[in-house]
C-alpha cells in the first residue's frame, strides 16, 4: 500500500468510528431520498457528517463534533451562523406573516443597497436561485438581440439551468485556443445552443466569435471558476470577451453569484469592466433563497415591454425573510470587512503552502477575496487544464483528515471565510494540517 492509500484508510477509519450518528443518519435518508442528499455536492465518502447546529464560525454534528467552518453553505453565508443582526430581521419578518403575495418596500430597499456597489445593476428584478436568475438573464439577452447561442467557458459553473450545465464536471480540457458547441457533461440533458470556449484564453474567444459571431446574443462567464479551482480570470481574457461581444453586437453577462465576495463592488470592480447584464445570489440574501438578475434598463425593459412581455413568476420569490435578513447581512459586510477576510484568506493561503513545503509538497493557491483554493500541483493553476492536473486523490484524503481535526473545506479544495473568523482560526487550519500531513 502506498503513502496515500494508508493515509486513506487511517482517515476514513477514524471518521467512521467520530460519526456514527451522521452514518446511522445517512443510511436512513438513503432509503428515501436518492443518494441519501438533496444537494450533489453534499454527498462525498464515506458520507457526509450531519450537522446540529451552527454558531459563528463553526458547525457541530449530530455526535458532539466541532468543525471551522470553511464551506459557509457553499459561499452564501458571509457571516457564518447565526448572525445575530441576520437573524433578528429573519425573525421579525417572520413574525409579520411568512408570505404575504404583495410586493414590500424592502425589495427596493435591498435593490438599491446592491447598486450602490454594483452600479451597472441599474435595474434588478429578484428570483429564488441563482439558476433561475442565469435562466431569464439569458432570456432578456435573447430577446434583445434577437440571437439564441449562448458563449460559456468550459469548467464554469451557473447553476442548473439547461444550457448552462455543461462541461462542467466528467469533463476533459479543450484544447488551447478552441471552442466547440457545449456537451452535456452530465445525463438527460438535451443538445443545446451553447458554445463552450477554453477559459482564461483570449484565443478561444476570438475563435468562437469568429465561427459564431452573428448567432451570439450573450457571452456568460464568472471571475473566477468557482466549481474548479478558482482558476481567476485574467485582465487580457476579460478584456477580449468583453472587445469580442460588443463588436460583434453580443452582450456581457457577468455572473457575480460568487463575485460578490471578491470586493465591496463586485468583481467588476477589480476588472474595471460595465457588463451588460448580472447576476447575483448568495451573500445577498443572509442564508435565505434570494438571487437577482439586472444591468441596462434598455435590456430590462424585456420583462415589461408592453407589445410583449416577457414573463416572470416564482411563488417564493423575494420572500419577506429573504429581503429582510439580506438587508441586515449586506449592510454589516462593509468596505473594512472585505479588507479584513481578504487578509485573513492570505493566512489560510500561507498557512497551506508551508504546511504542505514542510512534507515536501507543491501546492499552488487561487485566492478571491474571501475564498481561496488549495491545488496540490507544481504548476500555477491558470487554467482548467492545469487544475484537472492537480493531486486531487491526495486532496481528498487529506481533507478528510481536515473533517477529523475540526475543520470543514469543500471537497474540492476550496475554503471560504465568514466575518467570525480570526487569526486564531487560521492556527487552528495550520495545526490540524500539519497533524494530517505529518502522516505522509
Ligand atoms: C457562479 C454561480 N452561478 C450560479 C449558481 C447557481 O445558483 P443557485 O445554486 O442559487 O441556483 C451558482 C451556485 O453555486 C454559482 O456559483
Amino acid at each position: 500500500m502506498n503513502t496515500i492509500e494508508t493515509l486513506v484508510l487511517g482517515e476514513r477509519e477514524r471518521y467512521i468510528a467520530r460519526t456514527p450518528r451522521s452514518r446511522a443518519a445517512f443510511e436512513a435518508a438513503g432509503r428515501t431520498i436518492v443518494g441519501g442528499v438533496s444537494r450533489g455536492t453534499m454527498a462525498y465518502p464515506p458520507y457526509p457528517f450531519y450537522a446540529s447546529h451552527g454558531v459563528g464560525a463553526r458547525l457541530h454534528d449530530l455526535d458532539g463534533n466541532e468543525y471551522l467552518d470553511l464551506i459557509n453553505n457553499y459561499t452564501s453565508l458571509i457571516h457564518g451562523h447565526g448572525h445575530k443582526a441576520t437573524a433578528d430581521a429573519a425573525e421579525a419578518a417572520l413574525k409579520t406573516g411568512q408570505a404575504l403575495g404583495t410586493p414590500s418596500v424592502e425589495e427596493a430597499e435591498l435593490a438599491n443597497e446592491l447598486r450602490c456597489r454594483i452600479p451597472t445593476l441599474e435595474v434588478i428584478r429578484f428570483t429564488t436561485t441563482g439558476s433561475e436568475a442565469l435562466q431569464y438573464a439569458i432570456r432578456v439577452a435573447r430577446a434583445f438581440t434577437g440571437r439564441k447561442r449562448v458563449l460559456k467557458f468550459e469548467g464554469g459553473f451557473h447553476g442548473s439551468e439547461a444550457g448552462l450545465v455543461q462541461d462542467i464536471w466528467n469533463t476533459t480540457a479543450l484544447a488551447p485556443g478552441s471552442a466547440r458547441p457545449a456537451q452535456p457533461s452530465s445525463a438527460g440533458l438535451d443538445d443545446v445552443s451553447t458554445i463552450t470556449a477554453v477559459y482564461n484564453d483570449p484565443a478561444a474567444v476570438a475563435n468562437a466569435f469568429s465561427q459564431w459571431g452573428d448567432e451570439i446574443a450573450v457571452v456568460v462567464f464568472e471571475p473566477f471558476l468557482g466549481n474548479n479551482g478558482l482558476v481567476t480570470a485574467t485582465h487580457d481574457f476579460v478584456d477580449s470577451i468583453f472587445e469580442q461581444a460588443h463588436s460583434h453586437g453580443a452582450l456581457v453577462l457577468l455572473d457575480e453569484i460568487q463575485g460578490l465576495r471578491a470586493s465591496y463592488g463586485a468583481s467588476q470592480q477589480i476588472f474595471g469592466v460595465k457588463p451588460d447584464l448580472v447576476t447575483v445570489g448568495k451573500i445577498i440574501s443572509g442564508g435565505f433563497a434570494l438571487a437577482g438578475f439586472g444591468g441596462r434598463k434598455e435590456l430590462m425593459s424585456a420583462l415589461t415591454n408592453a407589445d410583449a412581455p416577457m414573463p416572470q413568476s416564482g411563488t417564493f420569490t423575494a420572500s419577506q425573510v429573504a429581503l429582510q435578513a439580506g438587508l441586515a447581512a449586506i449592510r454589516a459586510y462593509d468596505e473594512a470587512e472585505y479588507d479584513r477576510l481578504k487578509s485573513l484568506r492570505d493566512g489560510f493561503a500561507q498557512a497551506s503552502v508551508e504546511e504542505f513545503a514542510r512534507v515536501g509538497r507543491t501546492v499552488q493557491i487561487n485566492g478571491f477575496g474571501s475564498m481561496f483554493h488549495v491545488s496540490i500541483n507544481h504548476e500555477p493553476v491558470n487554467s482548467l487544464a492545469r487544475h484537472l492536473q492537480s493531486d486531487h486523490a491526495l486532496w481528498s484524503a487529506v481533507r478528510l483528515g481536515l473533517l477529523n481535526r475540526g475543520v470543514n473545506l469543500m471537497l474540492r479544495g476550496t475554503g471560504c471565510l465568514s466575518t467570525p473568523m480570526t487569526e486564531a482560526d487560521v492556527d487552528f487550519y495550520r495545526e490540524a494540517l500539519r497533524d494530517v500531513l505529518a502522516a505522509i
